[in-house]
């Protein structure tokens, strides 16, 4: 009894000393689960670049520890040279939490991570698991973890230890890559960033902390990017796509298509928010959340359900106009692309 118990230590000191090693985790945060390695090991880093088939010029964001400002503040100091005044606003406001800033970096740390970039993007998560994690971490000397969401490039980002383990088998099977048990995500969609290093908020990526919130704490104009911000993977026009094709339409023009097909539709798979009035339709169906922060909840998991064998085609009413659905909005028009 006593060796079984010696044989399975904590999980999260399992995996914070696994990470001193320069190895993977599955770390699981309210947003998406990260495959998430030592910020600090260019060797490690690399493991997520292979692991992931990303590219090596996209910068990765780098997780930080704390609840409070001083704890977090301490990491922020570790890779941020300077920090204007409105990104304090904004940590203040939202850490920990799904928001990312994007800051001048110190040139001696995070330089893998940083992907070449001489700035550094900076997120204190929250989730118990992630920010336990974080604090094992640094009883062994690392700062901050590197990690993007824990699928393959391109691929429908995992919300789930399950999703993870499906994205990566071989390194699961090799014991390459240890995944933490976290739940599914609360937020379901990948952070806000935004970009610090120009003197004022430029909105990177839109997420759940919406652009409304983001002018309010700042008490200033957030500008949207421009030809200037790096190559980064979040922002190419074809991104979280699952193997089916994904096209966003009007709910009337989906029930056209699906009238007119008749009976032949058992490859198309449609995620609505009114039900479907196309009686010979078959095919599998999801129904869509009113609410924009439900929708995101379930969005990635949705996507990978309907993407089954025999299906080709996952038609999804295009969500409403509103502010509150941008973050969502994005990710199917990014699936869709
Ligand atoms: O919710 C999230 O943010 C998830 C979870 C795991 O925390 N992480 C995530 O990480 O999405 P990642 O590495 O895939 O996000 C990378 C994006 C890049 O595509 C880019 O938009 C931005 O973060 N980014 C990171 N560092 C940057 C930098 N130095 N300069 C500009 N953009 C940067
Ligand atoms: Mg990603």
């Amino acid at each position: 009894m006593g060796l079984s118990a010696a044989a399975a230590p904590d999980p999260i000191e399992a995996a914070a000393l696994w990470l001193a090693k320069g190895g993977l985790v599955g770390m699981p945060t309210e947003t998406v689960y990260g495959l998430a390695a030592n910020a600090d090991d260019a060797t490690a880093v690399a493991r997520i670049f292979d692991a992931k088939g990303r590219p090596k010029d996209h910068p990765l964001i780098v997780h930080i520890g704390g609840t409070t400002p001083a704890q977090w503040q301490e990491g922020v100091n570790h890779y941020a040279t300077e920090v204007p005044a409105f990104a304090l606003a904004l940590m203040k406001a939202c850490w920990p939490g799904p928001l990312t800033l994007i800051l001048p970096r110190r040139a001696d740390v995070g330089t893998a991570a940083a992907g070449g970039q001489n700035s550094i993007g900076l997120r204190c998560p929250n989730h118990p698991v992630a920010q336990a994690l974080l604090t094992a971490c640094k009883t062994q000397g690392i700062w901050g973890l590197a990690a993007p969401s824990a699928n393959r490039f391109g691929r429908v980002s995992p919300t789930t230890a399950a999703h993870v383990a499906s994205e990566f088998p071989e390194l699961v099977q090799n014991k390459q890559l240890l995944i933490l048990e976290g739940g599914p995500c609360d937020v379901g969609i990948e952070s806000t960033i935004v970009d610090c290093t120009r003197g004022r908020p430029v909105l990177l990526r839109p997420g759940m902390v919406q652009n409304s919130t983001l002018e309010n704490i700042t008490g200033l104009p957030l500008q949207s990017r421009d030809e200037a911000a790096p190559k980064a993977s979040g922002t190419l026009d074809s991104h979280y796509a699952p193997t089916a094709r994904v096209r966003l339409m009007p709910l009337a023009d989906i029930q056209a298509a699906l009238q007119l097909l008749g009976p032949q539709t058992q490859h198309i798979a449609c995620y609505t928010r009114s039900p479907l009035l196309a009686h010979e339709y078959t095919g599998p169906r999801r129904h869509m959340a009113d609410q924009p922060q439900d929708c995101a909840q379930e969005l990635f998991a949705t996507l990978r359900s309907l993407d089954q064998p025999g299906v080709q085609l996952i038609w999804v009413e295009t969500p409403p106009p509103d502010a509150a659905w941008d973050g969502v909005r994005d990710r199917l028009q990014r699936a869709a692309a």
